[in-house]
């Protein structure tokens, strides 16, 4: 059987992070494109060079040219640029819109059947553009955001009660922004309540902690922002897609009425198997969970016209 391609738009941090949790998962061959020319080409030669150190046999390719992402069944979008200390993920929208327009005609041309993960912040408006660029069917087009704000909500919360983090549970939807929506009725303990282990006013902390996980980071980092982590959730999506797993993730999906939501990309959970998102999840939201839900939807719905009005301008 021949080897799945999984095409990465953008070789910076995530770009690359992602090119060698694909090698040493052997989920494929890589290609690895950007506009920089050197960097995508150095990035794949080096990965190439620790194949027999990680006994991988993956061929790993960079370029600067769209052709050689031809046949991809994945493509994973990052190229943009990443946040700088005290900006927004909104406030990237104009210049990453211009990005992901061109971005998303070379995928529409050289990779018309793939799956496309989209990671490129402001993520709910990107991912929104790609889809109307590509024209692709609503099922291959879906944005990277829940996977990694659950994670970071079951990690903070494993720290707090100091378990496993495979033993909590936890699930944030909404829009990728600072008013995305920890779902604190869904999050658990083996099995239990969280909030049967931890006080309302600590898990208030907790989940602001969430909200601003990103930002925390950017503020460290000082020249960018999160990278291992939105590379591992990006590269479960693709697993999942791959490999027919139907694991149950939260993601941008582009809504039609579930969760009383028309027309907008907004995160929900989703099954992931070989025919993309194959399925939306609905779960139960508390009152207040739903209001916030609301007030997000919101500001997505702002964003995505405000990116209208910057490309109208543009
Ligand atoms: N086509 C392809 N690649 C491009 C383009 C383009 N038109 N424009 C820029 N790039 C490339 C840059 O050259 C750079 O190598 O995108 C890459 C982005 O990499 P980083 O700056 O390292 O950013 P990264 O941390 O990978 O984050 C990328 O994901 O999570 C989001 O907010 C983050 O929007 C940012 C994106």
């Amino acid at each position: 059987m021949a080897r799945k391609k999984i095409a990465l738009i953008g070789a910076g941090n995530i770009g690359g992070t992602m090119a060698h949790l694909c090698a040493v998962k052997a989920l494929g061959d890589v290609v690895l494109y950007d506009v920089i020319d050197g960097l995508p080409q150095g990035k794949a030669l080096d990965l190439l060079q620790s194949a027999p150190i990680e006994n991988f046999d993956a061929e790993i390719v960079g370029t600067t040219k769209y052709e050689d992402i031809a046949g991809a069944d994945v493509c994973i979008v990052t190229a943009g640029i990443a946040r700088k200390p005290g900006m927004s993920r909104d406030d990237l929208v104009g210049t990453n819109a211009k990005i992901l327009s061109q971005v998303a005609v070379g995928i529409k041309k050289h990779a018309p059947n793939s799956f496309v993960i989209v990671i490129t912040n402001p993520l709910d408006a990107m991912v929104t553009l790609t889809k109307r660029v590509t024209g692709f069917p609503k099922n291959r087009v879906v944005g990277q955001s829940g996977i990694l704000d659950s994670s970071r909500y079951r990690t903070f919360v494993a720290q707090e009660l100091k378990v496993s983090v495979a033993s909590v549970s936890a699930v944030v939807l909404g829009g990728h922004g600072d008013d995305m929506v920890p779902v604190r009725s869904s999050c658990q303990v083996s099995g239990v309540p969280v909030e049967r282990f931890i006080s309302g006013q600590r898990l208030d902390e907790i989940e602001a902690r969430v909200r601003n996980a990103g930002g925390e980071i950017v503020a460290l980092l000082k020249t960018g922002s999160a990278f291992y982590s939105p590379a591992s959730a990006a590269i479960r999506m693709a697993q999942s897609y791959l490999q027919d797993r139907k694991e149950i993730l939260p993601c941008a999906a582009y809504l039609e009425g579930e969760y009383g939501v028309n027309g907008y990309y907004f995160c929900v959970p989703v099954m992931i198997g070989s025919g993309g998102v194959e399925k939306v999840i609905e779960i139960e939201l508390a009152p207040r969970e739903r209001k916030l839900f609301e007030q997000s939807l919101a500001r997505v719905k702002e964003l995505v016209q405000t990116m209208d009005k910057l490309l109208a301008a543009s």
